[in-house]
């Protein structure tokens, strides 16, 4: 087992800002759980699941293989062989992951094997590296992440409303909070 970086927090936050440094200066693979989650969702909505309909997913995620690899040093997230990282951002794909990540098997389909590695979700400092070297729980306002999504958004082009986003990850907040399955809470060794 090799050296382990878990960060936790609410979706907008700086997560993954901070992952991706800490991975580039320790020379630390970086594992982006949440992209992951974003790309089971691509397939179940290329299926046409709705996120409500967990017998169906669960029959999805038999023929879904989800993996992590990089070009030219930019995470790529592929889909049964195809590279579909352009969709993860997309609102849609966010609620989906956000909804059908509260699923057991979903969740089981993407288990994690470590080395050194940082890695950013919402369970990684309390399910899936419970043991991590270092834990943060990184997190902000509503109102603050919503305006990190809206620029996110406003710089690649994707018409947007600042109120929405920010009605949208209130919600999201909700239910990754509330889940029965690896909530997002804080680890009690977390800083
Ligand atoms: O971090 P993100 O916004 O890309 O994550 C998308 C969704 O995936 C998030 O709403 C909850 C889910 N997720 C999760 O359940 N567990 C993780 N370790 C990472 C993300």
């Amino acid at each position: 087992m090799g050296y382990n970086v878990a960060i936790d927090g609410p979706a907008g936050a700086g997560k993954s800002t901070i992952a991706k440094r800490v991975a580039k200066e320790k020379g630390y693979i970086y594992v982006d759980t949440g992209a992951m989650y974003r790309g089971l969702a691509v397939h179940f909505m290329e299926k046409g699941i709705q996120p409500d309909n967990v017998a169906e997913i669960e029959q999805a995620c038999e023929d879904a293989d989800v993996t992590l690899g990089y070009e030219d040093g930019v995470q790529q997230i592929y889909l049964n062989g195809r590279n579909i990282t352009s969709r993860l951002r997309e609102e849609a794909v966010g609620n989906m992951a956000s909804k059908s990540s509260g699923i057991p098997k979903v969740r089981a389909t993407l288990m994690a094997k470590t080395k050194d590695v940082v890695m950013d979700g919402r369970d990684i400092g309390t399910v899936v590296l419970p043991h991590a070297d270092v834990k943060v729980f990184l997190t902000a306002s509503v109102s603050c992440r919503a305006k990190r999504r809206y620029s996110e958004l406003q710089e690649k082009g994707v018409p947007c409303k600042l109120a929405e986003i920010e009605k949208e990850i209130e919600e999201r907040d909700y239910r990754d909070i509330h889940r029965d399955t690896s909530p997002l809470v804080q680890a009690e060794d977390a800083v």
